[in-house]
Order: C-alpha cells, then structure tokens, then sequence
C-alpha cells in the first residue's frame, strides 16, 4: 500500500463531454483506462482508435491504459498503438499466439498487458509474465460498467504477487470492475498495484470527490 494507481474508467464518464468529465477530476487520478470493447468478445460496443487519439491530443501528458476487449486483438494493436496508447493490454481468451503478439506489442513501443477473464486460469498467464508489463485481473466479466466484485478473482492477484516475489519479476498488477472506496484497499493489500474504478468515479454526484477518497483509501 501507499504506491498503488489510480485509472478511472471512461467508460462510466459523460459520453456527451469525456473531455469535461477527465477535466472535472483535476488531476486525482494517475491513469487514464480505456475500455475498447467490439461487440464480440464483449456484448457491448465502445471506442475505437480515433477516440484514442482524441484523448492524446486532449490529454497530450496523461497515462492512456487501454483495455483491448476484442477477438483478434492482433489485427488492432498496430492502429491503437499509433493512436497514442501508451499500455495496450489484451486478453489471453482472444490471443492465439501470445508471444508473437506481446512481441509485436513491444516492437510498437507500447507497454504490453495480458488480461484474464474471472474464471480464466491465472496459469494461462505464467508462459508470458517474463516478457509482460502488466497483467490485468478482470474482477467482473467485462462488458459493462457497474457490476459487483467477484472475490474469488482475489486468490489470482495473491498468486501473481507471489509468484512475481519468487522470480523477481517486475509486471504490474492491475484489477478492474466492481472497485471502489469499500473495497480497493484490499485488493492492494493482496498485491494489486492499479485499480480501475469506472461507476464508483464518473458515477458519482462529484467525481473529484470520489477519486480524492479512493486515493486516500490508498494511503496517497
Ligand atoms: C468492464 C470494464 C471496466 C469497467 C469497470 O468491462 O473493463 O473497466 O469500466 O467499471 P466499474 O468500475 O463500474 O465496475
Ligand atoms: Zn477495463
């Protein structure tokens, strides 16, 4: 505790005004996430490469954490990579061929996450955690916004930052859906390094507010 990140989710912002909504927290967050979903590997439909480069020239310094919820994500890294994305993270479901894709990630210039589902293995991230930057554990079944935490996801965060100890490994641990002020110092405490919060800010009366108060539930 006390060096975890913040990245509230656009997803849950003002599709009207996403610029307002970011501008409307003042800077209480670290990250930027942002979720790409393509009505396939998701039951939902989001934002696509252009919004991408929107945000960057909007938000020409922020941390833009992009969440790849797509089937064949190898045919799209190239274009959110050029976009601005500074981590594009996939999910090992969609990826066919790991390594070959977490190389191309690199070989992008881009910070390179893999992303487990909640009932997905952690297992079926250990072949790659040597060569990743970050591994995403899904704490809802993605698609949406707003959805409860599902513990059992916990054991897979221990299990990483174990596992991360014993190698010296050095990849993040980040944890998305179902977190907020009630629940994100726990799953820091189990080894969680950035919690996405989506409903829990941009859901809120007063998203400032809401981002100050998990911040400080991270002893920031
Ligand atoms: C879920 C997305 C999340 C979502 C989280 O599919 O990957 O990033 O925005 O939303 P909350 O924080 O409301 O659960
Ligand atoms: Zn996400």
């Amino acid at each position: 505790l006390g060096r975890s990140l913040l990245a509230p989710s656009l997803l849950s912002a003002d599709m009207m005004d996403v610029g307002g909504s970011v501008e409307s927290l003042r800077g209480a967050f670290d990250w930027l996430h942002v979720d790409v979903m393509d009505g396939h590997f998701v039951p939902n439909l989001t934002f696509g490469p252009g919004f991408v480069r929107a945000l960057r020239g909007r938000f020409p310094h922020a941390f833009l954490d992009v969440h790849l919820m797509v089937e064949e994500p190898d045919r799209m890294v190239s274009d959110f990579a050029s976009a601005g994305a500074d981590l594009l993270c996939v999910h090992v479901e969609a990826a066919r061929h790991l390594h070959r894709l977490i190389g191309s990630m690199r070989d992008l210039g881009v910070m390179a996450g893999v992303s487990l589902n909640p009932a997905t293995p952690v297992e079926w991230v250990y072949p790659v955690l040597h060569m990743v930057d970050l591994v995403l554990v899904m704490s809802v079944n993605p698609g949406f916004g707003g959805q409860r935490f599902i513990p059992e996801t916990l054991e897979k965060t221990v299990a990483l930052a174990r596992y991360r100890e014993a190698r010296g490994l050095g990849f993040l641990i980040e944890m998305d859906g179902g977190l907020g002020e009630e629940n994100c110092a726990e799953v820091c405490r189990a080894g969680c390094d950035v919690v996405v919060a989506g409903s829990a800010v941009f859901g809120q009366a007063d998203p400032h507010r809401a981002a100050t108060g998990i911040l400080s539930k991270l002893g920031r």
